[in-house]
């Protein structure tokens, strides 16, 4: 009796084994793998087969009816293979199939009615293909698909109502094709589509109302094709969208208020593309953004509130914008939450006291490869969270020996290739560099002084007071105190006293240590020149009520010089001109002649 029943149990597996074609392997629960030199579709036992896996085979044609012994076969794939023709009636006959999946293959052309009896058909892989056109009738009768892709081909072009039958279907993959453009009606519709791929592609252009009919649609990914300009409210009917990606595109501008209506957006990239500027209203309520790319754009600056509806932002990435120069002072006004800023590889030479007061969550802060040269003592005041800053490669002169001292939960701090002042100024946050030097991860890559001459190379953290030589009174209080005196008497054009200043007198022993001054705070024009260790220095303030009329003296006075100069240079060539006429006088000519000359010559003058 126990021998019976275990024989019986057997058996379906030994003929199973029996009947499963050499090159296959074939499973207990119906499926049956096929790898290799097989040609044809091969004999299988159609009481078992539910999946058919062929890869890698050598078969070239689908032949007519090829499915049609197998009544039970639900899926079926032809992969990897040198698949180039199908049969008109490849499929006849077969219309319990579920999925059929050709992908990577040869295949340039499909018969329009191939898939004609597949109403059970819910999914379509002809991915990786050679795809060059899809006749409008393909997909009729597909009234159950639910997947489709027909991406890495090379189709150029679209029927509109290529689709129109595809009611049920959820996912459509486009990438990787040839498209140019995209018939406006062509998604109409796809109403339960919930994924749309239309990435590296050509599209430039897309049609208002093509995403119109799309409301269910959770990801749309228009990235890498050429669109250059995308019209008002392409995509105000889509409120259920969780993903777009505009990223790699042509977009030079985007119209006001294209980003409204997705209140349930958690990944919108817009990053590589040439875009100028942005518009003051663009982004409505979006509460579930986390993430936001916006980099490789020439945009120079951004409306202050670009961010104001984003209050759930995490991360955002704002670099390598190679022209962003300025940053509105309230622009992270709104980003409690934010955690990570990266603000890398732009353009920015200073930045406004108020700009991160708003980002108490904020932990880690790029501002590495911009221009700056300073930042305002209170920058880091309101950002309790900060552990992770990078300054390094700016052009940071200076930094207030303060600027990190609310900054208590800081904890790498990065700060080479600057281009440190060394002089007296200095010495405030090299002191304080000194004594935090754990938090600084790049003490090794030279955190050292850029200027003067003398002091170049110097590590930041060693400096000395004796290095600055800021004992005997420091050039920074010289140059100011002349200055406060030349604003203090406007009116009183400078006496010459008041424009040289003997530079050796001051840095002793080294006539050579500068070749030009530059002040650092202060609105004044500085103008300086540089003789045999003399240094002329005269200021104009850009400011207030003396300016234009400092401005004008100064005219005044260069003009009248070089007046002065001409008109000498004019009387030495007169008086050379007497001379040579008394000399020919003295050379023994007569009176007559003498006379004579004299009167043409006041003639002349
Ligand atoms: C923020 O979103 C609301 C609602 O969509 C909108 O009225 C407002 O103009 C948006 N603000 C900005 C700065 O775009």
């Amino acid at each position: 009796m126990w021998l019976i029943f275990a024989l019986l149990q057997l058996l379906p597996q030994l003929t199973l084994s029996t009947r499963c074609p050499s090159g296959c392997v074939c499973d207990i629960k119906g499926s049956t793998k096929c790898i290799g030199n097989i040609t044809d579709i091969p004999l299988l036992d159609p009481a078992i087969t539910f999946l058919l896996l062929l890869d890698d085979t050598h078969i070239k044609v689908l032949q007519e009816r090829s499915f049609q012994p197998f009544s039970l076969l639900l899926r079926m794939q032809i992969t990897h293979s040198s698949l180039n023709t199908i049969h008109p009636e490849a499929f006849h006959g077969a219309p319990q199939l579920r999925s059929i999946k050709l992908s990577s293959n040869a295949l340039s052309i499909f018969p329009p009615k191939v898939f004609s009896e597949q109403s059970n058909l819910e999914q379509l892989q002809l991915d990786d293909n050679q795809i060059i056109s899809i006749s409008s009738e393909l997909f009729q009768g597909l009234v159950n698909l639910i997947e489709l892709d027909i991406s890495r081909n090379r189709i150029s072009q679209l029927d509109a109502n290529v689709f129109q039958i595809l009611t049920s279907l959820n996912f459509l993959n486009l990438a990787g094709n040839q498209l140019k453009n995209l018939p406006q009606t062509l998604f109409h519709n796809l109403r339960q589509l919930k994924s749309l791929n239309l990435s590296s592609n050509q599209l430039e252009t897309l049609e208002s109302g093509t995403f119109d009919h799309l409301n269910n649609l959770l990801v749309l990914i228009l990235q890498k094709n050429q669109i250059q300009e995308i019209p008002p409210r392409l995509f105000w009917h889509m409120p259920s969208l969780l993903t777009l990606l505009l990223s790699s595109n042509q977009l030079q501008y985007i119209p006001a208020e294209s980003f409204y209506y997705l209140p349930n957006l958690t990944k919108l990239t817009l990053y590589n593309n040439p875009l100028i500027s942005l518009p003051d209203q663009l982004v409505g309520h979006m509460q579930r953004l986390q993430e936001l790319h916006l980099y490789e754009t020439n945009l120079a600056t951004v409306p202050w509130n670009l961010f104001a509806n984003m209050t759930n932002l995490r991360w955002l990435y704002l670099h390598f914008n190679k022209k962003l120069s300025s940053l509105p002072k309230n622009l992270f006004c709104c980003l409690p939450n934010l955690m990570k800023l990266s603000l890398k590889n732009n353009n920015l030479k200073e930045l406004h006291t108020e700009v991160f007061s708003g980002l108490i969550s904020l932990q880690i802060l790029l501002l590495n490869e911009n221009k700056l040269q300073s930042l305002p003592a209170t920058i880091f005041q309101q950002t309790p969270s900060l552990k992770i800053l990078d300054l390094s490669h700016n052009h940071l002169r200076y930094l207030p020996g303060n600027i990190f001292v609310h900054a208590s939960a800081l904890k790498v701090l990065s700060l080479s290739g600057n281009k440190w002042n060394c002089d007296c100024r200095i010495l405030s946050i090299a002191e304080w560099i000194s004594e935090n030097q754990r938090l600084i991860n790049d003490l090794d890559k030279g955190v050292a002084c850029h200027e003067p001459h003398h002091l170049r190379n110097n590590h930041l953290q060693k400096l000395t007071y004796e290095d600055l030589q800021c004992s005997q009174g420091g050039f920074q209080t010289f140059t100011s105190t002349l200055i406060a005196t030349m604003q203090q008497t406007p009116l009183i054009p400078p006496t010459a006293e008041d424009f040289y200043v003997k530079t050796s007198s001051i840095y002793n022993n080294d006539p050579a240590f500068y070749n030009t001054i530059v002040l650092d705070d202060g609105p004044e024009i500085v103008h300086n020149n540089h003789y045999n260790g003399w240094v002329y220095l005269w200021t104009v303030p850009s400011r207030g009520p003396y300016s234009g009329f400092m401005t004008f003296l100064y005219i005044v006075l260069l003009a009248t010089g070089v007046i002065l100069i001409l008109a000498s240079v004019y009387i030495l060539y007169r008086l050379n001109k007497v001379m040579v006429v008394l000399g020919a006088v003295a050379m023994g000519g007569g009176q007559r002649i003498m006379t004579r000359k004299i009167r043409s010559f006041k003639v002349q003058l």
